[in-house]
């Protein structure tokens, strides 16, 4: 549990993010939070920074902020590698692996098979269970494993997302078969009955369906219920890559159905994938955390020792734009208070003109701002590496431009073009611009984040400058641009 602090010395680690002390990391896993404590499970690979035999790495928090790392809960086994799935509590005891008094901490996940796979079957992936008796410190895998077989030989057959469905008193799955997703239901977490798919001709296909989540979320302002499925996709994300998009809809309890005709992307950046959601918070709140890469170039990002992190733990809010339902998301609240504020300025530029302040470290703190203008803005370094964001209204697209960021030759997919957002609707009040930058990444959330862009970065040194200039023949008024440095967590 102690974290020795040198490893999170090295070049390129996140001082604010989560990732973990050494190795591999991918997906979120089994996201639950359990008598006081939010865990955080995720693919784990201890033997290399590149992919490889998957585990559950562990690490728990009290406050989303603070992690404390925990020993691996999840090894392979017989039945494969680790994949990805969920994690409840089962405070019914309805499975029968603990008591009343002691309910168990139930693991849902996918057994990838390697040698199933190496012969060419296309039955290896398979749904298993896991338990433990003891807060997920220590876990007994279900010795009736798989839960779920394969029998209909699917290749992608993945992810599974537990929750307790109180309507139909049943615990309810969701897991993706390629290019649809299917729910089950069952009252032991034992023993599963297929219900229904969706999806195979609706949102994006252009590659294959991964980690869905499935929760009821209420309209802030109506109080209306609506259902809201994620679904990640790999290839096949708006800038390229793996992306997340989501469906509003109903669930009945058997079916998810939705009415939605176009596509819509979670967050439009490269770097968030395979997010869900935490299980059995204490009230209404949807926690989110998605993982801060992309597969296009994961294995290839240059760090040392440890490879990727994930992103700030984000809470969800359904709200009404027009006639749609969309799904915002901005930083938990708690993670103000390692935030210190040392700039606040206002800022006017006429038509061309341009401010620059300087800052000893953007690459470790918050830039927030409001405006009805379009701007450039640019974080520059002394070795004229620059991160660019630009609103464009006359476009209506936000665009995060890391051509020149910085290192960027390790893969040419990494930043081969410049990353566009559509903002067709900012409204008519000034827009909010609020900018999360951690040494390798950089997370954009406009109007309290109805528009997110997240992506990684690698400059050379750190950005000392931040040059705003008004792009427009209307002068740009900016009357409350502040800087906060944010506190190290590590
Ligand atoms: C998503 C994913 C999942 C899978 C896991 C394997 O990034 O491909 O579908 O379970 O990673 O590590």
């Amino acid at each position: 549990a102690v974290i020795d602090s040198m490893r999170y010395r090295e070049a390129y680690r996140p001082q604010f993010h989560f990732s973990p002390e050494e190795k591999w990391m991918n997906d979120p896993n089994g996201l639950v939070y359990y008598d006081g404590t939010y865990h955080l499970f995720y693919q784990y690979y201890p033997g290399d920074i590149v992919w490889g035999p998957m585990h559950w790495g562990h690490a728990v928090s009290k406050d989303m902020v603070y992690w404390e790392h925990r020993p691996i809960a999840l090894f392979p086994d017989e039945h494969g590698l680790i994949f990805s799935g969920s994690a409840v509590v089962d405070y019914e005891n309805t499975s029968g692996f603990g008591t009343a008094d002691k309910p168990p901490m139930v693991a849902i996940f996918t057994y990838h098979n390697m040698e199933g796979e190496q012969e060419g079957r296309s039955d290896f992936q398979t749904q298993g269970i896991a338990y433990s008796l003891d807060k997920g410190a220590t876990w007994t895998k279900y010795q009736d494993n798989p839960v779920i077989g394969n029998e209909a030989g699917i290749r992608d057959f993945r992810d599974p997302k537990v929750f307790w469905h109180a309507d139909s008193s049943s615990w309810i799955m969701v897991l993706v078969a390629g290019d649809h997703a299917k729910f089950y239901r069952s009252e032991n977490l034992r023993e599963w009955e297929y219900l229904s798919d969706f999806g195979k001709d609706v949102g994006a296909h252009g590659g294959v369906w991964e980690c869905p989540d499935l929760f009821a979320m209420k309209d802030e302002e109506t109080g209306e219920e609506k259902w809201v499925l994620l679904i990640s996709i790999n290839p096949g994300a708006p800038n390229g890559g793996s992306g997340t998009q989501y469906f509003i809809g109903n669930f009945n309890g058997t079916q998810f159905t939705s009415n939605q005709k176009d596509t819509r992307w979670l967050d439009w950046g490269t770097d968030n994938y395979a997010g869900v959601t935490y299980n059995n918070l204490p009230d209404e709140e949807r926690l989110f955390i998605g993982w801060m890469s992309n597969w296009d170039y994961a294995r290839d990002t240059p760090t040392e020792n440890w490879r990727s992190a994930m992103t700030l733990p984000r809470n969800l809010r359904l709200l009404k734009k027009g006639d749609r339902f969309i799904v915002a998301s901005s930083p938990v609240e708690n993670f103000g208070t390692i935030l210190k504020r040392e700039v606040q300025e206002s800022v006017q530029l006429a038509s061309e003109a341009s401010k620059t302040i300087t800052f000893d470290n953007l690459n470790q703190a918050e830039v927030r701002f409001s405006t009805s203008g379009d701007f450039v803005l640019k974080f520059k370094n002394s070795l004229e590496e620059e991160l660019v964001l630009t609103l464009d209204s006359d476009k209506n697209l936000f665009l995060l431009d890391r051509v020149a960021s910085g290192k960027t030759a390790f893969k040419e997919n990494f930043a081969d073009k410049i990353q566009q957002m559509p903002v067709a609707d900012l409204g008519d009040a000034p827009a909010t611009f609020r900018i999360l930058m951690d040494w390798s990444s950089i997370e954009v959330f406009i109007n309290d984040g109805e528009y997110v862009m997240t992506a990684q970065l690698f400059p050379n040194e750190p950005y000392t400058e931040l040059e705003i200039r008004n792009p427009s023949e209307e002068d740009l008024d900016i009357p409350d641009l502040e800087i906060s440095r944010a506190e190290t967590i590590w």
